[in-house]
């Protein structure tokens, strides 16, 4: 039986189009669907190999309006997928905006058993498809070069030739098309010419998720979890606005990520005012706004816990899902 590759299309830049071949900033993302991003890859179908494509628009959106139903519709799918039999691995082509946050948040709600066997690669562009040059194509052609690999597993990021683990990618660049980076680590690998060097195992980006039923995950929304940053002059009276009654239709704030500076580090107003939510019961999370390395704790227990080295995007992921549990 001839095994299928499944590309599940997201929107994103790789699906835009400006008016004009020259402007790679002034288009609208996620204008063509997925399966006419592969019919304009004349070289698609000798890079899948065996291997049988099949399409499915999931969303079309641009990933700085990614929500919660977007999410909660691509778990599902991403999951049924995996759990066919006749499913080698999947493709997710998205914007650059929030990949890394939709690339964490899969790998902590997808079946652990299921993506260490078959890999999910989410892709993307800087530069969208109308243009003079886009990077599109080839970066759908690394990624299923990637899904294609023995060595594959988790939820991987492909971009410009790299391979990065969902928990260490970040977006770093705003224009750049190598935009992605992973921090101390560098990327599990590069592909060139359809060939993947992997310079760490993916397992060793991929550390699997607590079982995490998708059962759990709430119909309507998310919990709310917010993040506040830590900067000179910063007070705690973010904080006390978030934690006051929320306006009529506002869901109440259940935890707040706070992205400190340094080595977490929080001005003493604010402290004072997380601790103070803290003790009403809002969960906080102290994370660094340090693009790269994690909190190191010290050996005094804390009283504000730290982000177990996730930037603050992602530790607000990891709270709202332990907040669903
Ligand atoms: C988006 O994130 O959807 C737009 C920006 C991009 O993909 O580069």
């Amino acid at each position: 039986m001839l095994k299928k590759l499944v590309f599940l299309g997201m929107g994103g830049t790789i699906a835009g189009t400006a008016q004009s071949m020259a402007d790679n900033v002034g288009y609208k993302a996620a204008q063509k669907g997925v399966e006419q991003l592969l019919e304009a890859i004349p070289t698609l179908r000798a890079a899948l190999g065996d291997l049988q494509p099949k399409t499915e628009q999931v969303a079309q959106v641009d990933s700085k309006d990614m929500g919660w139903s977007h999410w909660r519709a691509l778990a599902f799918r991403a999951q049924q997928y995996l759990e066919s039999s006749d499913v080698a691995a999947l493709v997710i082509t998205h914007g650059t905006d929030t990949l890394e946050e939709t690339a964490f948040f899969l790998s902590q709600v997808l079946a652990p058993a299921l993506i260490a066997r078959k890999p999910v690669v989410l892709t993307c562009a800087m530069r969208p498809a109308s243009s003079m040059s886009p990077d599109g194509p080839q970066n759908v052609l690394d990624a299923v070069a990637v899904a294609r690999s023995d060595r594959a597993a988790g939820v991987l990021v492909v971009c410009a030739g790299a391979v990065h683990a969902a928990r260490a990618v970040q977006k770093v660049h705003p224009y750049r098309l190598n935009a992605f980076d992973s921090g101390d680590g560098g990327p599990l690998g590069f592909v060139e010419e359809g060939v993947v060097r992997w310079r760490h195992s993916a397992a060793d980006g991929y550390s699997p998720a607590q079982a995490f039923s998708l059962e759990h995950l709430s119909d309507d929304q998310w919990p709310r979890v917010e993040i506040v940053m830590n900067f000179a002059g910063a007070s705690g009276a973010v904080v006390r606005a978030l934690v006051a009654t929320p306006a009529q239709g506002d869901p109440p704030v259940r935890g707040i990520v706070v992205a400190g500076t340094g080595n977490g580090s929080i001005h003493e107003d604010l402290e004072a005012a997380l601790r103070d939510a803290q003790h009403i019961g809002v969960r906080i999370v102290r994370a660094t706004r340090c693009p790269q390395g994690a909190v190191v704790p010290g050996s005094a227990p804390l009283e504000l816990p730290h982000s177990d080295g996730l930037s603050p995007v992602k530790a607000r992921i990891a709270l709202m899902l332990d907040l669903m549990q």
